[in-house]
């Protein structure tokens, strides 16, 4: 937060800022207050950060204090925000783990409203739906937090703003202000004058306000400028002018101000004063986040923001007036009119790819004004930004429109016209042009409609109107404050209250999450001597290494040395299949991003800016293979393939009623885990000792990496890992190879070693989740009974195999999802390409083969005319049966599920509901699906899923405890340190954890495949049994004695207070020569039911409900498990209807930051969203009968992309387009409209036949 003080006001003003693009020089007179500044465990926890741990509203924590800082801010301006404020200051926050829910909870518990829905769905309010839960026989609880133990809000009690700076501010006259850095110089004069020398003496040095513009330039682009011209500090330029005839606001006014300044015009002028601010305020709501609002200027954007400006457009429709500095193109303000004439119109459009805090796709500026009284028109003005480079007016068009009426005949004309007038040069980063071109012609149309509805209200004796059904249309999507409800099973009244297992307890750092004391290893002090690792990757696909130049980089300040593979002592290639894992490039790269050197140098800049000078000449090579298809062609596989068979596929498809094919594509999808993959590495200076501080989800095959690499022992390499921002699969052996490449520079440098990968290297080097086809053959009954299927599936690997075999494999043995098919037959491909090598990714192949699957369900319901869920029920296992590979299952717990989520969503009524909607609207659809999931818990063989766990007692009766699992967010220390305390009947306060290392719990497995509590669980319930055996006499001995009096007696006695234990693992086992076994322990159920809304003019879409029921046994700790299956479904929907990966036709990587590549942010979760689990459920194979459940919720953000589906579909059936039609993956607004019309511009204009206007 930072806090600045304007003696002319008198007012101190708070506001949240991106720290990463935030110069330094900026903050001259200003506060700035970190997380460590709001409250710390030493000192006083704020309500803020204690609101937020309590809640659940941090896993792996990397995005908490990011939360903490936005809430506080709000908090210091607004004490009482409403939930819309709240909802506002966090749209610029991004959370990969939680899916937003918990962090909303502990939000709203400070806004002023009530935190009831305020509406009745179905005749009931979200309070009495919660009510009525304890009228069943089952005791179930809704509360996973206590809001009695909250410590209140007390704005008295927060930090002052420095008395000397505001003494400052009063007393000391404004002075121009010199910096001087390494490389750069910052001048901020105070007078126009003094500015307009500057520039003249400097013509190339850029004017700076919120440098965010010119800062991701430099920092991403490689833009240098040596002298910057900051004039924030110059009074007129911050002017703010209100009179009768408008606003004049100076150019260097935040966009924050500018929007409070037109919202508080919009509360004070008469509503036809205030049209042309609210135009720009609908653009200004959604620009961005707050965090960047709050320090990007508005001339910065007019002047920075060429085509992708979402001011622009509606400025230059609105002619706002430029107060200009001098001839050089220098702003001052502008001057914004508030009166229109009588029968003017303004509006303003947008179309991005996430609704907030993204640039827009296309955008436009719209103004009318007709002849008095008429609806004739007088003049037009028609901009676009987001089409070309530049923003651009429909001229020709709004020429040619002068005069006629506002009729359809001038729509028909005006789309054709403006079609026509802007030209969109081909697409060079992967975007589509026809989908701009659609909204071009669409926003004009969305215009005409509002305008429209105008004159009707201003003469509706004269105007009709438009037709009731398409007025929906004219109200765009608004992000709400979720309403949730979150189900589980209360524990027996009988359980001990000191007995931790299955309450919602907190996460055990959650509050050191919240208040930034949590450690991840860019946290960890600096190691004398310690050097800084940047890594130089290829730019070209596949290519032979000529030569490497590094004559430049090597005379770069700061640079210690540059690794190259000739420097690794030992392995530099690692054979775990037939294809190598490679650390460095060695004669040639495989794929865009392959690391070939690295270099090391004494900070962090220093190695990136010599990494960028070293020079590397290529040869390439043929064939370069980006695609499946390619791969296909060129017959490009990692071995071996695999297939499962069952029954008589042949004999099935010659019987059948009925057969389709198909064909889906699924994308891939980057972790984008918050902490990027990071390493520290030390010598220890003796006997090649050295230890390692990773981000990893692995410890044991990146020790075995990092050993191997240098040629030592295993014995010498001490992995230590605290806690993970983030993992997701991401942080298996790419984690280890990297370490590798840091072990190799430490080893050689014999200094300490840090590789912090930035977030573009990041996406660019360590690959995700595989994109993936699923080919199809579905023979079926007229009844909707499915009898054969025929499917392949091909995954693109990327370069080498990594895991990729194992994922095609997992595809495989979960593709049946939750469906019995007697006969099937189906086949995995891993296709080796010239893309970043692709790894595990929560689910593990299953969300992209069961995605196939529930497409050829619905593609069966659409043949037969039955609808999708009578498919599914048809389908479905349904008594103790066998999976394709003869495992035995019983699916009772999947029809519970499905008959509990057919209830609680209310499917019937709300489809019912759904079609009466469609009925009445018709460029807005709605769309419901419910999708079930059978999810198999297994890794496969057994000594994957061995663990050990070691736990001390100290003679003060204290535990220290660990095991081998990684803390990545998921909570297994809480869920541990539950089960020890359970096992050693002590509270969980006498029980620490401290990390997971190599050297006190050697060879444990990945934490992967849900599976970390199971295993852990297992032992460490085991060594806490040891060690309770061994004190059991004392106990018997002094049965009233205290826990402190036991452990002193059995010190006393000799007996022993250090125990291991250990579980050897599920007996799993698969033959793939005869396609059966038992690779799986156990299965979870779930359901899930999804409502959406969509506009078709646009794609956009709007998630509105989501209920969800899963059967997870006995829960351990339900806010965990809960948060894990809400994180993994908002993960879900980001995979199936936003994440879309983009590379260039060469292999480049175009999507490489938060940017590009568009997670789910709080806009995107259901308006309404319940979690319920099943109730009495047992499982005997986990611990406490409880069931492993990090991965399964993923898929269930299927049932968003399948509501979207109905939704889309619904479009076509009342457009009379063609019925058979395939979706793939991730169905984004881009899609959503492609398949909404062949040619959507055809038919909007087509439409207008049967208009009503
Ligand atoms: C994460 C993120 C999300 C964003 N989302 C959106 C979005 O959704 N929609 C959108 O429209 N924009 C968006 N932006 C862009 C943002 O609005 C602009 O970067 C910002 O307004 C630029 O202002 P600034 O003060 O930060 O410019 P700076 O980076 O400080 O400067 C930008 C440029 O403008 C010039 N300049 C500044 N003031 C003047 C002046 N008075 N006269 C002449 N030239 C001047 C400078 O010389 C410089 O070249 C986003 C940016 C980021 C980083
Ligand atoms: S808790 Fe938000 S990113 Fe992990």
């Amino acid at each position: 937060m930072i806090s600045t003080y304007e003696p002319a006001l008198k007012k101190i003003r708070h506001y949240s800022a991106n720290a990463c693009l935030l110069p330094i020089c900026s903050l001259y007179g200003a506060a700035v207050t970190t997380v460590e500044g709001v409250g710390s465990t030493k000192t006083r926890v704020h309500p803020v950060q204690e609101r937020l741990a309590k809640c659940h509203g941090s896993q792996c924590g990397f995005c908490t204090p990011g939360m903490v800082m936005s809430i506080y801010t709000l908090l210091r301006n607004h004490p009482e925000p409403t939930s819309e404020q709240m909802i506002a200051a966090l749209a610029g926050n991004l959370c990969r783990c939680t899916g937003y829910r918990p962090i909303l909870d502990a939000c709203k518990t400070f806004c002023k409203e009530s935190i009831c829905c305020q509406r009745k769905t179905n005749e009931k309010c979200c309070l009495d739906q919660e009510d009525d839960l304890f009228d069943k026989e089952e005791k179930v609880s809704t509360r996973l937090f206590s809001t009695d133990e909250f410590q209140p809000l007390d704005p008295t009690q927060e930090l002052i703003f420095p008395p000397e700076l505001m003494r400052m501010a009063e007393n000391q006259p404004k002075r121009t202000l010199f910096f001087h850095g390494e490389r750069m110089t910052w001048i901020s004069p105070v007078s126009l004058d003094e500015l307009l020398d500057l520039k003249a003496t400097y013509p190339k040095a850029p004017l700076l306000v919120g440098n965010t513009s010119v800062g991701p330039e430099m920092k991403f682009r490689g833009m240098f400028h040596p002298i910057v011209i900051a004039p924030a500090r110059i009074p007129d330029l911050n002017m703010v002018k209100c009179t009768d005839d408008g606003l004049t606001l100076g150019a260097a006014c935040s966009l924050s101000l500018v929007k409070d300044i037109l919202t508080n015009a919009m509360a004070e002028f008469p509503e036809e004063k205030t049209k042309v601010f609210s135009a720009v305020l609908q653009q200004l709501r959604t620009l961005g986040g707050e965090q960047i609002r709050n320090i990007a200027s508005l001339g910065g954007n007019i002047v920075s923001r060429k085509s992708t400006s979402d001011l622009n457009p509606i400025l230059a429709a609105v002619s706002v007036q430029q107060v200009l500095l001098s001839d050089a193109y220098m702003s001052a303000g502008y001057s914004l009119l508030s009166d229109l004439a009588q029968g003017e119109y303004v509006s303003a459009f947008r179309q991005a790819p996430r609704r907030e805090n993204a640039l827009p796709v296309t955008n436009a500026g719209m103004r009318v004004i007709f002849e008095e009284g008429t609806d004739t028109i007088k003049d037009l003005s028609i901009f676009y930004g987001g089409a070309v480079s530049t923003t651009v007016c429909a001229k020709q068009t709004c020429r040619t429109l002068i005069g006629r009426h506002w009729n359809k005949q001038m729509l028909d004309e005006a789309c054709r016209l403006v079609f026509k007038e802007i030209a969109l040069p081909g697409s060079d980063n992967g975007e589509t042009v026809d989908y701009k071109k659609t909204l071009i012609v669409s926003f004009f149309y969305r215009f005409f409609l509002e305008v429209s509805q105008s004159l009707k209200t201003m003469d509706p004796c004269h105007y009709p109107g438009i037709p009731m059904e398409y007025r929906s249309v004219l109200q765009d999507f608004k992000t709400k404050m979720p309403q949730s409800i979150q189900i589980y099973q209360d524990i027996e009244l009988s359980q001990s209250p000191q007995d931790p297992v299955g309450r919602p307890i907190m996460h055990q750092s959650g509050i050191k999450h919240a208040t930034g004391e949590a450690v991840y290893i860019d946290d960890l002090p600096s190691v004398d001597g310690e050097l800084f690792l940047a890594v130089v990757t290829s730019s070209r696909a596949h290519a032979k290494i000529v030569s490497i130049d590094t004559s430049e980089a090597l005379k770069g300040p700061g640079v210690f040395d540059i690794i190259t593979a000739h420097d690794v002592p030992a392995t530099n290639e690692f054979y775990y299949s037939d294809d190598p894992e490679i650390i460095f490039a060695r004669n040639k790269v495989i794929c865009v991003g392959q690391i070939v050197c690295a270099v090391v140098a004494d900070s962090d800049d220093h190695a990136k800016q010599a990494a960028a000078k070293v020079k590397i000449e290529y040869e390439v090579l043929e064939p370069v293979i980006l695609t499946i298809e390619e791969a296909i062609q060129h017959n490009s596989f990692f071995a071996p393939k695999r297939k499962l068979e069952q029954g008589n596929v042949d004999r099935a498809f010659e019987t059948v009623d009925n057969i389709i094919e198909g064909e889906i594509r699924i994308g891939g999808q980057e972790h984008f885990y918050m902490e990027t993959q990071s390493v520290l590495v030390v010598p220890k200076g003796e006997d090649n000792e050295m230890d390692v501080y990773v981000s990893t989800q692995l410890k044991l095959v990146l020790q075995e990496m990092v050993a191997a690499s240098l040629g030592v022992p295993a014995n010498r390499i001490m992995c230590h890992v605290k806690r993970v921002g983030g993992a997701f699969g991401g942080k298996l052996l790419k984690a280890g190879l990297l370490a590798s490449v840091a072990a190799v520079a430490a080893n050689k440098t014999s200094r300490a070693v840090r590789l912090i990968l930035s977030r573009g290297d990041d996406m660019l080097i360590t690959g995700g989740r595989h994109p993936f086809i699923g080919k199809y053959k579905v023979g079926f009954m007229n009844d909707g009974r499915i009898r054969a299927v025929d499917a392949k599936y091909y995954i693109n690997a990327g370069c080498t195999p990594d895991e990729s075999v194992l994922v095609a494999e997992v595809s495989l043995l979960k593709m049946d999802n939750a469906y019995k098919i007697p006969n099937l037959r189906c086949w995995a491909y891993a296709c080796k390409t010239n893309l970043p090598s692709n790894t595990a990714f929560r689910g593990f192949g299953f969300p992209q083969s069961a995605l196939v699957t529930e497409t050829w369900i619905t593609g069966v319901a659409d043949k037969i005319g039955l609808s999708p869920e009578k498919i599914r029920e048809i389908n479905m296992y349904k008594e103790n049966e066998q999976t394709h590979f003869k495992q035995k299952l019983d699916p009772q717990n999947l029809i519970r599920c499905w008959n509990e989520c057919m209830e609680k969503s209310a499917y019937y009524s709300r489809k019912t509901a759904v079609n009466e909607f469609n009925k009445q609207n018709y460029w807005k659809k709605k769309g419901i699906a419910i999708v079930p999931m059978k999810f198999p818990f297994g890794l496969g063989t057994r000594y994957l899923s061995q663990a050990a766990a070691l736990v001390h007692i100290y003679t003060d009766g204290s535990v220290l405890l660990t095991h081998g699992g990684i803390e990545m967010g998921q909570g297994i220390h809480t869920k541990m340190i539950q089960v020890a305390s359970r096992e050693l009947n002590i509270p969980m306060s006498c029980i620490h954890f401290c990390e997971t290392s190599t050297t006190t719990v050697p060879n444990a497995c990945a934490s992967v495949g849900s599976a970390g509590t199971d295993v852990n669980g297992m032992a460490v319930k085991d060594a806490c049994q040891t060690l309770l055996k061994r004190l059991q006499p004392i106990i018997n001995k002094n049965p009233k004695g205290t826990w402190n009096d036991w452990i002193k007696e059995a010190f006393e006695q000799s007996v022993s207070l250090s125990a291991t234990g250990y579980f050897r693992g599920y007996n799993e086992n698969m033959d793939w020569e005869k396609g059966e076994g038992q690779p799986f322990t156990y299965f979870l159920y779930g359901a899930a039911c999804s409502e959406v809304e969509i506009n078709c003019l646009t794609g956009d879409h709007k998630n509105l409900r989501t209920d969800i029921v899963m059967d997870i046994g006995c829960s351990i700790n339900p806010a965990v498990d809960i948060g894990q299956i809400e994180g993994a479904f908002v993960q879900g929907i980001g995979l199936y209807t936003m994440e879309e990966l983009k590379y260039s036709p060469e292999g480049v990587l175009y999507t490489r930051g938060p940017d590009q590549y568009k997670i789910p942010a709080v806009c995107d979760i259901p308006e309404q969203f319940s979690v319920s689990l099943l109730s009495s459920s047992q499982n005997p194979y986990a611990i406490y009968a409880s069931k492993g459940i990090g991965e399964a919720g993923l898929f269930l953000g299927c049932s968003v992309f399948f509501a979207l589906r109905d939704a889309v579909t619904r479009v076509r059936n009342e457009r009379g387009l063609k019925k058979t039609f395939t979706l793939n993956s991730p169905l984004t607004a881009e899609q959503i409209w492609a398949n909404c019309a062949d040619d959507f511009a055809e038919m909007v204009i087509g439409s207008w036949e049967e208009g009503s206007v």
